[in-house]
């Protein structure tokens, strides 16, 4: 058997292969990125991009040592007999951080917002909507602590799965306080499990002292079933007073500006680095447990790295998951059209001729030729293949006169056109 791709990954793949969905076309992840482009450039978002693989101790310190990802997920990065504590990233914040501290982006203007897209790997159990390869949009704002970022944060992201034409999503919005809120949280947690330790999943039992809150986001059945018997009571009751009016005046904005969310008193993100207000985008189609896209401020993620406070703030969505809640929506990407123009040589010394016309051709549109000569009617076959809007054929007259012999594959209009008119002509036909 041919070698095969590793479990948890996949191919994008090229418009027209046998077997394809949203989320494996290559086009999809293009258009989900352009989109997301557009709307987090125009709000003045900078592209930037880290490191495929970081040191270990990046992401322990940053995603945080109790978390799964780090526990269970972590692909390590070996080399030629050595192993240099390198993994795979999971996510992009932690990298993002370490890239702020490291470039000295504190002197550019605040907030400073950047967007990054690009593979994560996580060495998750494989199943739908959750691969070990899986590709991120990633926006984060620092230097603000204002309430007015998160909002705007949350808004971005909003329209951004609007204008890909997503219709059953929803926000779910928390806050999960601050240190001293979640250490209070987490003693009122301890003492509500303990007495059930012996039910608690092995994970969790050690969830129990090390970070207590994990339990909440355990995926273990036995463990969820205790939460909802103990009624658990929800993180945003032990918000403190600076907390709590923080996310207050988010909710605010968010409702002054018609941003549609829903609160969820009992989010737990699924790393550690978090405080204050946290979020959730959840679809119907794929999912209750699945998120298409977590984010949430991170003020003290810096100073865990070792560097020099600076607050933060950002969510990233994965694009399959994204593009399988399009794909449930019945979300059409816009058609795009093969070459303008595809020029066939109808004998083999003309073929030449035809490579060289297109070459010149791309300066001013989307040209391709054939690489053998074809009699006419194999000529439009093929361009109907290419989806090509015009074909130009060119035979030893056209060759002789300097000219080439087009038609248009919808209309079927006819013309000869001097091959130094072609630009204007193709030019005017697209208007
Ligand atoms: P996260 O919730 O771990 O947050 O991941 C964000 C999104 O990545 C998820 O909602 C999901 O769409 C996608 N994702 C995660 N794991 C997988 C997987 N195994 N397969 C497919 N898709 C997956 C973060 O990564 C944070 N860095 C988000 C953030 C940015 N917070 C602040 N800034």
């Amino acid at each position: 058997m041919a070698i095969q791709r590793p479990k948890g990954t996949q191919d994008h793949l090229p418009s027209g292969s046998p077997k394809l969905s949203l989320d494996t076309r290559a086009a999809a992840f293009e258009y989900v990125r352009d989109t997301a482009r557009r709307v987090l450039e125009r709000a003045g978002a900078q592209r930037i991009d880290t490191p495929l693989f970081e040191e270990a101790e990046l992401v322990k310190r940053g995603v945080g040592g109790s978390t799964d990802i780090v526990r269970k997920e972590m692909f390590t990065v070996y080399y030629f007999g050595d192993h240099g504590g390198y993994v795979l990233r999971p996510e992009g914040t932690a990298g993002i951080v370490r890239a702020y501290l490291q470039g000295g982006w504190k002197q550019l203007p605040a907030p400073l917002k950047v967007w990054l897209h690009g593979p994560m790997f996580r060495a998750e159990n494989v199943q739908k909507g959750r691969l070990r390869q899986f590709h991120q949009v990633d926006y984060e704002v620092f230097g603000s602590t204002d309430p007015l970022v998160d909002a705007e944060a949350i808004a971005l992201l909003v329209e951004v799965v609007r204008e890909l034409g997503l219709k059953q999503v929803k926000v779910k919005l928390g806050s999960i306080g601050d240190p001293e809120d979640r250490e209070a949280y987490n003693a009122y947690l301890r003492e509500l499990f303990t007495p059930h330790l012996e039910r608690l999943s092995d994970d969790s039992k050690d969830r129990l002292t090390r970070n207590p809150m994990r339990i909440l986001d355990s995926k273990s059945e036995g463990d969820q079933q205790l939460i909802a018997e103990l009624g658990v009571r929800p993180m945003l009751e032990f918000l403190g007073e600076d907390a709590a009016a923080h996310f207050a005046q988010v909710q605010r904005y968010l409702t002054d500006w018609g941003v549609p969310y829903d609160l969820d008193p009992s989010i737990v993100r699924g790393l550690d680095y978090y405080r204050r207000t946290a979020w959730e985008l959840h679809h119907e189609g794929v999912g209750a447990k699945s998120a298409l896209c977590g984010g949430g401020r991170y003020d003290g993620l810096a100073e865990q790295l070792g560097g020099q406070a600076v607050p933060g703030i950002g969510w990233a969505f994965g694009i399959e998951r994204l593009l399988l809640a399009m794909e449930a929506d019945g979300v059409e990407l816009p058609v795009s059209s093969g070459p303008q123009l595809y020029l066939v040589a109808l004998d083999e010394e003309n073929v030449p001729l035809a490579a060289k016309t297109a070459l010149e051709a791309r300066a001013y549109a989307r040209a391709e030729f054939a690489y053998r000569a074809m009699k006419p009617g194999s000529a439009f076959k093929d361009a109907e293949r290419r989806r090509a809007v015009w074909v130009g054929l060119i035979g030893s007259d056209e060759a002789a006169q300097g000219t080439v012999s087009l038609k248009h594959m919808e209309t079927g209009e006819q013309k000869v056109v001097p091959v130094g008119e072609l630009a204007a002509f193709l030019q005017k036909s697209d208007d």
